[in-house]
């Protein structure tokens, strides 16, 4: 009666499930997995499991050596390939079978068919890089339209002024100027997009970043003089060394801290930027053997409006921008160059209350 029940159990569960003997042999083949496998029931009961998936052998291992180690194991998305020639891909997680007295009789294996949840997040991913071109491409559009529309304008004035033949007076040499001018802004432009793509090599020294943070808040204090900004600092002075591109690095905190500069100036009562550094013992993100490397850390926090939760995973998007005058490469650029050292950018931000930024480097290890 309990065995009936269990078979019935068996062929109503919507994973597949395999048994197999000590001999590796198949004794239990549901409906579930006929269904996956496209194998029947009696053309597999009873049969070595390394012959029934003889295309597949990489999934028949995975179960001997389930049943030598008696350990379990599972795979998240192996491909299991098809008569037919197509390709469905499982999750399959085997269990060793023991009786009482802990004696290995076989081996249990379930398996999902996890093929149209792998097509959803494909095409899910397909359609965010879609949206992310979508982002930049009218990004690129705008950068671009902007200082054409100046071009013309003077090419325009240049024009009616030589059929005139009015040739001289300031006007026309004002318009030459703003050609050029337009025109480096839109060199400048493709540059950096460039450089996002190619970067270029990196100068790699010791950079101290105490001291290329102390030298950014002069050269910024100077220039938010009469505004109501304050710098709060808050430097480890034992900071070890970071192992990078002095200019390159300037490049990114320079980007940051303006970002930082334009939210307290957008945001009313605001006017409070804080700069920390500290040594952080416990992150190490990405180093091949997974031994830890000591990283640095730099916050830069503002008490400006924050960022919608909307916006926060389309920062780092070239041409994002939410600024009239924003060219939205700013934190591109910035991520691009911290991941080129080794390192992390991670953005938090409370919308209404204020952004924080932290840029994680690697240290420079003493001997
Ligand atoms: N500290 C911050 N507070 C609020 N919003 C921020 C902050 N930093 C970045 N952002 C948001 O992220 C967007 C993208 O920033 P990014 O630095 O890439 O470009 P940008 O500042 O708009 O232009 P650019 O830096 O090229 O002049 C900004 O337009 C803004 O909406
Ligand atoms: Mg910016």
């Amino acid at each position: 009666m309990a065995s009936k029940l269990n078979d019935h159990i068996l062929e109503c569960v919507e994973d597949g499930i395999i048994v197999l003997d000590r001999d590796l042999r198949v004794r239990v083949f549901n409906h579930a997995a006929e269904r996956t496998t496209r194998l029947s029931r009696q053309g597999t009961i009873g049969r070595p499991i390394a012959d029934v998936f003889r295309t597949n052998p990489h999934l028949a291992d995975q179960m001997s050596r389930t049943l030598d180690s008696g350990q379990s194991s599972l795979s998240h998305e192996a491909p299991l390939h098809l008569r037919d020639g197509t390709t469905r891909y499982v999750s399959l997680t085997c269990s060793p079978v023991t009786d009482a007295a802990g004696e290995r009789l076989g081996v249990a294996a379930v398996f999902k068919d996890m093929t149209v949840i792998r097509e959803l997040e494909e095409r899910a991913r397909h359609s965010d890089g879609l949206a992310l071109l979508g982002t930049m491409a009218a990004g690129i559009a705008h950068e671009v339209k902007n200082p054409l529309g100046g071009i013309r304008g003077a090419a325009q004035i240049l024009r009616n002024a030589l059929e005139a033949g009015k040739t001289e007076g300031g006007t026309l040499l004002e318009c030459a100027d703003l050609v050029i001018q337009q025109v480096d802004r839109i060199d400048r432009l493709i540059e950096d997009l460039l450089d996002l793509g190619s970067p270029k090599k990196l100068r790699i020294g010791r950079v101290n970043v105490n001291k290329v943070l102390n030298d950014l808040v002069q050269l910024l204090r100077a220039e938010t003089e009469a505004e109501e900004v304050r710098f709060d600092l808050g430097f480890d002075p034992s900071l070890p060394p970071v192992r990078g591109d002095e200019e390159r690095l300037t490049q990114v905190f320079l980007n940051l801290i303006r970002n930082a500069l334009d939210a307290v100036r957008e945001h009313p009562g605001a006017g409070r930027v804080r700069l920390q550094s500290r040594f952080d013992l416990n992150t190490h993100p990405g180093r091949a053997d997974h031994s830890p490397q000591p990283m640095i850390a730099v916050e830069i926090e503002d008490d400006g409006p924050g960022i919608r939760a909307a916006d926060l995973d389309k920062l780092f998007t070239p041409y994002f921008t939410t600024k009239a005058r924003g060219s939205g490469l700013g934190l591109a650029v910035s991520h691009k160059l911290v991941e080129d050292h080794g390192g992390a950018i991670k953005i938090s931000s409370i919308y209404g209350k204020g952004t924080r930024v932290s840029v994680l480097l690697p240290a420079e290890e003493s001997e």
